[in-house]
């Protein structure tokens, strides 16, 4: 029988009114799931703490989590090139994800580890990181990217597949903002080859409809 993981959550972690570089270097110490243990350290986030539009992804990857980082490794220089393409200032962008340490499997130490999907408890546990920085950083337009920050943030009906580039307006702690769903970049990088350039392009696409979002 499985034995029952303990969840606290990072509330009790979380720094009340702390600005974003509180909030960094308070999650350091974060044991609200037992996915800190494993993990080399934490991955806050990156960018800009005054952007107009926050950028949401699933959780660190195996570079981020050895260089503490996110979005440094091959789904993060795609996203750099799309958020480019797309005509969005970097300055203008906030990059942070949904669960702030990297879940693996691995068959032995010392051998790769194997990204693992965060589970809706990871998700529900570092959700407080979440909702702390956004009311610090409080951008006009969020950006899910994926299913993972997308039930982090959006209504649970919301699909990836067909609701993907829709503009929505959600209530959140700092008032209405419009929200985004659309595909994560690492699903770029699995689609075959023939057809990536225009899941590329779909990505791109959906970001320019919320750099339009932004007034
Ligand atoms: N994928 C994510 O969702 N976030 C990262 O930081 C890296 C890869
Ligand atoms: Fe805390 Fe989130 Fe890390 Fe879990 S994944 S330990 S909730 S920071």
């Amino acid at each position: 029988m499985a034995t029952k993981v303990e969840r606290p959550g990072a509330q009790q972690w979380v720094p009340e009114g702390a600005d974003v570089e509180g909030l960094r270097e308070a999650a350091g110490s974060c044991h609200g799931c037992e996915l800190w243990e494993p993990a080399t350290q934490v991955v806050f986030s990156a960018g800009s703490p005054t952007a107009r539009l926050a950028l949401v992804g699933e959780q660190p990857g195996d570079q981020e989590d050895r260089r503490g980082v996110p979005f440094v490794g091959p789904a993060g220089r795609l996203l750099q090139r799309a958020v480019d393409e797309a005509g969005i200032e970097r300055s203008d962008v906030y990059v942070t994800n949904a669960v702030k340490h990297f879940r693996f499997t691995q068959k032995a130490p010392g051998s790769r580890r194997i990204h693992a999907s965060p589970d809706v408890g990871h998700i529900t546990a570092c959700r407080p990181w979440l909702a702390a920085e956004l009311a610090q950083v409080d951008p006009e337009v969020v950006v899910c990217l994926g299913a993972t920050a997308a039930k982090a943030l959006l209504p649970k009906e919301f699909r990836v597949t067909k609701d993907r580039g829709r503009t929505m307006v959600l209530p959140t702690s700092r008032g209405e903002k419009t929200f985004l769903g659309t595909i994560h970049p690492s699903a770029v990088l699995r689609v075959p080859e023939e057809d990536r350039q225009a899941a590329y392009d779909g990505l791109v696409a959906d970001l320019r409809t919320a750099l339009a979002a932004l007034g």
